[in-house]
């Protein structure tokens, strides 16, 4: 009997007689590090060694993305354009990628047509030759315009099923997707499984049914966090992928895509071949090695190499670090499971919309927020009414009639293309704004996405060097440095009690002083005293006092409830005299919609019940506040910007 032989030797044997190329974008320069370093890298990382990425034979690399966008303003005060046309001026043989939300654009609303427009003309104009454009919703109206631009500016369209596990996403309606793109006119067409639930089954079933039914070429983007990628990447090119997303070794696996060498490795001995250079490869590899410990944030980083939770909670990679430095920020990180629980049942309350940027933020808060207020829906963001609205496209289920009514009440969906109720935004787009922190059209586009974040990077800029505030990036790491290494030096000089980074530890504490109903409780050590109220820490004088812990009770709240959160004790020094409306979790409060729009009110203001009196911007969404009920502007208690913390009253108000 013949010795039979395993598929991998029948590969080898076809391969003398057919070589088929296997094309492979690198996407550590995007996703890899949005996925496992909150999207911390520098452009100065990148430039060091672009020249041997340059090299590595890559299909494509992808360096640009919504998060890497608002990243560099928010955090490292980069300016993103900057950092493409660093990029693109010596990667000149490998095409530039970048990730494109469709009307989104990089943020997290659909935009007017003609900031579509103008946005991916000068993308082009700057060095990105290849958009992966997706919806999160599938909603193919909403790729429409960005699709007939990348075309008309000369770049290449690739199409995107946002791909996701649910009872109405069946591989037929995948294959339906896809044909309405294609008559679009994109190049090509990518499997974006961002959360990383894609099976290798499944894969070989949708690409099989993509080729039989279509003639698009395929790529298969997949993140390694439940530990299927590298066999899914497998499966899906032996039915027909002519590419694959993967990421170098130091930054992959994880939440992040699977390795590139794992990848060569396996199909090595297959037929597909990727040509990259080894020995490029390793010299990348060896420079992201030493890179971590100065990028890598220990608060963003899962604890498990393999999550088989992700195949219940379908969270993306990029998101499930985002997740936990939000909740960090919260001082709930304690809480993380019961969000992971509370997550599919909102998905399913609101149409299983697949999980990926603006979807996975605003379900994930919305999930964040059922936790932390403890009434599923009594706190909504204006993101989550938008997208009950149809605002963000059509759901790919219909959504739960009882949680759609306690969403919005009595206003009603749209029906259509929601950018089709738009206003052209760039006529006017920087009306009163500085035209000196203006300095060319990429900055009107910055601001029109991220307005707050770019004035502030703009105002930042315009700056001397040495009058600017330190970059948040090189702060936080400071922190992670400190807490790492403690200063060991005796506590005789002001040395904080408590290592200043500790930031969750200091939560915790707070959580628990207005859980004990203390109004303060002061800690002496060494020379320092910390005194720990409900509204935060102050580090007091130094005292010599010999107490070591004092706590006074605290009289009976004086503080109205807060229209949305259970009021606990408040900070006898900020507290009003009277009833307050209250920060109803972590964030920066602002007075008014945006830059130059009207304040929602000012003092003396009567209000009505449900009138929005504020935002507190948290987790990227924005909060409107509403008046608890007929009320009294009394004062507006912080400035327009400020952060605050949950529970801290924002202003005073008096019951009418
Ligand atoms: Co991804």
């Amino acid at each position: 009997m013949a010795k039979k032989k395993s598929i991998g030797t029948q590969d080898i044997i076809r391969d003398s007689i057919n070589h088929i190329p296997l094309r492979i974008t690198d996407t550590t320069l995007r996703d890899a590090h949005q996925s496992l370093w909150a999207t911390r890298m520098r452009t100065a990382d990148i430039m060091k060694i672009i020249d041997v990425v340059d090299n590595v034979g890559y299909y494509s690399l992808e360096v640009w993305g919504g998060a890497t966008f608002d990243v560099c303003l928010r955090f490292l005060r980069e300016d993103p354009w900057e950092r493409l046309r660093q990029i693109k001026s010596r990667a000149k043989k490998t095409p530039l990628q970048m990730l494109l939300r469709g009307q989104n654009i990089l943020g997290y609303k659909n935009y007017p047509d003609d900031v579509v427009e103008r946005f991916i003309a000068l993308a082009i104009e700057n060095g990105v030759d290849i958009f992966r454009i997706f919806d999160a919703l599938n909603d193919t109206r909403n790729l429409e315009v960005a699709i007939k631009c990348v075309k008309k500016y000369g770049g290449h369209a690739q199409g995107t099923i946002s791909y996701t596990v649910s009872p109405v996403h069946t591989v037929d309606k995948y294959v339906a997707i896809a044909q309405e793109q294609i008559a679009m006119g994109i190049d090509s067409l990518c499997i974006k499984d961002m959360a990383g639930i894609l099976s290798p089954i499944a894969a070989e079933r949708l690409v099989s049914a993509l080729v039989r039914e279509t003639k698009i070429p395929i790529q298969v983007h997949s993140h390694a966090t439940s530990g299927m990628a590298s066999a899914t990447y497998v499966e899906s090119v032996r039915a027909g992928a002519g590419a694959i997303d993967c990421a170098i070794s130091p930054m992959a696996g994880f939440s992040s895509q699977p390795p590139v060498e794992t990848m060569l490795a396996i199909f090595s001995e297959t037929h597909y071949h990727a040509n990259l250079d080894q020995e490029a490869l390793r010299k990348v590899c060896k420079f992201f090695l030493e890179l971590i410990p100065t990028r890598q944030l220990s608060a963003h980083v899962a604890d498990n190499i393999i999550d088989p939770e992700v195949l219940l909670h379908h969270i993306p990679g990029g998101m499930i670090s985002n997740l936990r430095g939000q909740l960090a920020q919260q001082g709930a990180l304690d809480k993380i499971d019961q969000v992971f629980e509370e997550l599919p049942k909102v998905r399913a309350d609101l149409g299983y919309p697949p999980l990926v940027t603006p979807t996975s933020q605003i379900i994930g808060i919305q999930a964040v927020m059922n936790v932390i207020s403890g009434d599923r829906y009594s706190l909504v963001s204006q993101e989550v009414k938008d997208y009950a609205k149809g605002l963000y496209g059509r759901s790919p289920a219909p959504m739960d009639k009882a949680v759609i009514k306690k969403i919005l009440g009595t206003e009603k969906p749209i029906s259509g293309r929601p950018a089709d109720l738009l206003q052209p935004m760039l006529p006017d787009a920087t009306e009163g704004v500085d035209p000196k922190l203006i300095k060319k059209e990429e900055d009107i586009i910055s601001y029109c996405l991220f307005p707050e974040v770019a004035m502030d990077y703009f105002k930042w800029r315009a700056l001397p060097p040495e009058q600017r505030s330190p970059i948040p990036a090189d702060v936080e790491l400071k922190k992670q440095m400190d807490s790492k290494n403690p200063p060991s030096a005796p506590a005789q000089t002001a040395t904080p009690f408590l290592a200043q980074s500790d930031y969750n530890s200091i939560s915790q504490l707070v959580d628990k002083v207005s859980a004990l109903n203390f109004s303060q409780i002061t800690i002496q050590h060494g020379g320092s005293t910390i005194s720990i109220n409900a509204s935060g820490v102050t580090t007091g004088p130094l005292v010599s006092a010999p107490v070591a812990a004092a706590a006074a009770p605290v009289p009976a709240s004086t503080t109205a409830p807060a229209p949305t959160a259970a009021p606990k004790a408040a900070a006898p020094a900020a507290a009003p005299a009277g009833p307050s409306v209250n920060a109803p979790l972590n964030g920066t409060f602002y007075r008014s919609p945006g830059p130059g729009k009207p304040e929602f009110c000012q003092e003396g203001d009567e209000m009505a019940e449900g009138a929005t009196v504020c935002i507190v911007e948290a987790m990227k969404l924005f909060n409107p506040i509403k008046a608890p009920y007929r009320c009294k502007i009394v004062k507006l208690l912080i400035p327009h910007g400020t952060p605050v913390k949950k529970d801290e009253p924002m202003i005073s108000i008096q019951k009418l």
